[in-house]
This record gives C-alpha cells, sequence and structure tokens, in this order.
C-alpha cells in the first residue's frame, strides 16, 4: 500500500494470524459496556485475538476476566452472553466452577481423580477493566493497566459522559464487511475521502476546519459543525441534544483506539464502533449508540423538527445511483462499506499498485500502516524466511 506494509498484510491469512497473535493478543480488548454486566452471574465472552475471555460479575458483585476454557480439556465453557446461576459447568464432563473461577468437586468417576489438587486447576484469570463507560478485557492478568494504555489520549474521546446516555436498540447495527480490518480502520480515519464520498451524508460537519493527529498509539479527530447546521441547532438535530456535549467546543469527536475501536461522539449520539477481524478479507463491526435519556415523544417531536433540514440536506453521493445502491443512499455507513469491499477487490490484481497519496488528508492511514508493520514486521521477516527454507 505504501512503502512499509506488503500488500500481503491485506490477502496473505499468515499475515492476519500474525495479527492476531501479536497485536489482538497483547491489546485491550473492547467486550462491551458496563450496563451488559449489572447482576451477579450476567456474562459476556468476547474474542480478543487467539483468546477467547469470559467477563462475569462474580459472588462479591466484581467483575471478573477468566480464559473461557476448561482446565480438563480445554472446551469452551460458555458461549455469546447470559445469566449463570451460582456455577459454570463445562458441557464436555461437567467439571464445575465457582464465579470466582475455582474448580468445584467433580461429579462422577471421582476416584479416577483421587490425587488432582483443584486448587491448581481453577480458570486462568485475564485482566478487566471500565474505561469510559465501556468494559475492556485483555488476555494478559500482568498487562498494563488500562490508564496507562489510554494515558493522557481521554482527553479526546469528547465531553460526552458515556454512563448517562441510553442505549438506543433500534440504531444497533451489525454488519459483515468483505474487506480486512485495515482497511475499515484507514478508511475510518482517512480525512481525504470525507468531502468527496460523504459529500451528501455527512455534510453537516466542518472538514476544512479537522483536527487529527495519532497521539502514541491512538488517533484523535475533532470537527466543528457546519454554520448552516449550527445555526439553528436545536430546530436542525435529528435527535434530542447532549446537552454536556454543548459544554466544551461544539463538534463531533471520532477518535480511532488502537488496533481497532472507533468511537463516534456528536451533538445528539455516542457510538461506538467495534471493529472485528474474522479473517484476512472479512471483518465484522458492530456499531452501537447511545443517546440523551429522554421520552420516545421528544424523539418523535425533534425528528420532526428536523425533518426538512435533513431532507434538503441528504443526497446521494453519486446523483447516477438511485437509493438502493450504497452510492445513491445518502447513508454514509453505506457508501464506506461499498468503498471498502471496492478496495479489498483490487487488492489480488496483479496490476495493483497504490498512487500518490495526500500530504495532509491520507497521513493518518500511513501512520496507521507504519504503526502496524512495526508490531509485526519482525515475525513477518521470520515467516518469509521460514517458507523460503521449506
Ligand atoms: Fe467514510
Amino acid at each position: 500500500m505504501n512503502d512499509t506494509l506488503p500488500k500481503e498484510a491485506y490477502t496473505d491469512q499468515a499475515f492476519f494470524k500474525l495479527e492476531m497473535q501479536h497485536i489482538f493478543s497483547n491489546t485491550w480488548a473492547l467486550a462491551g459496556l458496563v450496563e451488559d454486566i449489572v447482576e451477579v452471574g450476567d456474562y459476556i465472552t468476547v474474542q480478543a485475538g487467539l483468546n477467547n475471555i469470559l467477563l462475569i460479575m462474580n459472588n462479591q458483585g466484581q467483575l471478573a476476566a477468566f480464559h473461557n476454557m476448561c482446565r480438563h480439556r480445554g472446551t469452551r465453557l460458555v458461549d455469546g452472553k447470559g445469566q449463570l446461576k451460582s456455577k459454570l459447568t463445562c458441557p464436555y464432563h461437567d467439571w464445575s466452577y465457582d464465579l470466582e473461577g475455582n474448580l468445584l468437586s467433580l461429579p462422577k468417576q471421582r476416584s479416577e481423580f483421587a490425587d488432582i489438587d483443584k486448587s491448581c486447576l481453577g480458570l486462568k484469570k485475564a485482566k478487566v477493566a471500565i474505561f469510559s463507560g465501556m468494559l475492556w478485557v485483555h488476555p494478559d492478568i500482568e498487562a498494563i493497566s488500562i490508564e496507562q494504555w489510554f494515558g493522557p489520549f481521554s482527553q479526546y474521546l469528547g465531553p460526552h459522559d458515556v454512563e448517562s446516555l441510553v442505549e438506543s436498540k433500534d440504531d444497533l447495527q451489525i454488519e459483515e464487511i468483505n474487506a480486512n480490518w485495515k482497511i475499515v480502520v484507514d478508511n475510518y480515519i482517512d480525512h481525504y475521502h470525507l468531502a468527496q464520498l460523504h459529500s451528501g451524508s455527512l455534510n453537516m460537519y466542518d472538514h476544512k476546519k479537522a483536527e487529527f493527529a495519532f497521539v502514541g498509539h491512538h488517533f484523535r479527530f475533532w470537527e466543528p459543525l457546519t454554520q448552516d447546521y449550527a445555526v439553528d441547532l436545536a430546530k436542525n438535530a435529528p435527535l434530542p441534544l447532549i446537552d454536556h456535549a454543548q459544554e466544551e467546543k461544539r463538534g463531533t469527536w471520532v477518535p480511532m483506539l488502537f488496533p481497532a475501536i472507533g468511537l463516534a461522539a456528536t451533538e445528539c449520539s455516542w457510538s461506538v464502533f467495534h471493529i472485528i477481524p474474522c479473517a484476512v478479507d472479512k471483518t465484522k463491526v458492530v456499531v452501537r449508540t447511545k443517546v440523551k435519556n429522554c421520552s420516545n415523544l421528544e424523539y418523535l417531536k425533534q425528528g420532526m423538527r428536523s425533518a426538512n433540514y435533513w431532507r434538503q440536506k441528504t443526497k446521494a453521493s453519486q446523483p447516477q445511483y438511485d437509493s438502493s445502491h450504497p452510492l445513491g443512499s445518502g447513508d454514509f455507513m453505506q457508501e464506506d462499506i461499498y468503498i471498502c469491499e471496492q478496495l479489498q477487490k483490487s487488492l489480488t490484481s496483479p496490476y495493483f499498485e497504490p498512487g500518490p497519496s495526500a500530504t495532509l488528508g491520507e497521513s493518518p492511514i500511513r501512520q496507521h500502516q507504519a504503526l502496524v508493520w512495526q508490531w509485526i514486521k519482525p515475525y513477518w521477516q521470520q515467516h518469509k524466511t521460514d517458507t523460503k527454507q521449506q
């Protein structure tokens, strides 16, 4: 793509496996929102690189994280999310653990395990943290704290008090994208495309005045509202305004937390854009959105108040397409997904060759690629040497 990351970074499953092993297994992973786990026994599971982590509220009312594997044969204990009464039981041979991860007495053929020391066979612990209204896990119990991981970056997340907002379940969006996870991240942090691809869908923000840069591993981005939108914001906003988001400089905060968690904190919503790598050319994106805690009637009224403004404002990116086509939809997510997939398709062409990169607008992409390359380069070079020798 540029003179750092090789093209195989987007097409070769071996490169993808190295990323899972060395990036996604060694960084803090998003597990959910704080309200996902509120009662003793509530649990969620999350993939963190090569590790599946189980996050649960234990009998003391504390969050605990474990590697989701029975200590007998390694079978995954639970899937998805749910509620456990008092223990975790492996479906294979009924080995059971309490909510603190301790192995309980073995149910059958007890004599076959007469000599084992149960105290050594508790579930392996992972690390858990709450940060900015979100639940996070790290596969390594000795990992640096989440406060150290984000460091001073928390000042770039926006003024939103995430826990005071409520999730808008109607806005839950789950997308399967036929593109490498880095194409999705690169697109998220690419300033250059905003004024073109999203000319009719993100035209309420003043892209020329955007402020953005990498701060360590994480990317900060802020841009103000356009004059025509801001002049009568109380009427134009599509949703009730989040009062405390008006206190600081008004605009939208769209950071990307390394390696693949985007946030979008606007004047009337807060979203987490969870990019989940599935295969070298497959990525799942789950977007959860929170809004002001007020009545349905208030939402209805605001929608009606702003309808006329948006009818005129929202346009197809390419007018020759009708609204059933992503480029005719006026929906920035559909526009982005389409472009990510079109880019991925070209990567297998022997004629593929990246062109010049915009000095400022595409600088985040170059920096992101350099960052990934820093993490993977020695392992990739070793992999190339090993495959040559075979
Ligand atoms: Fe975009």
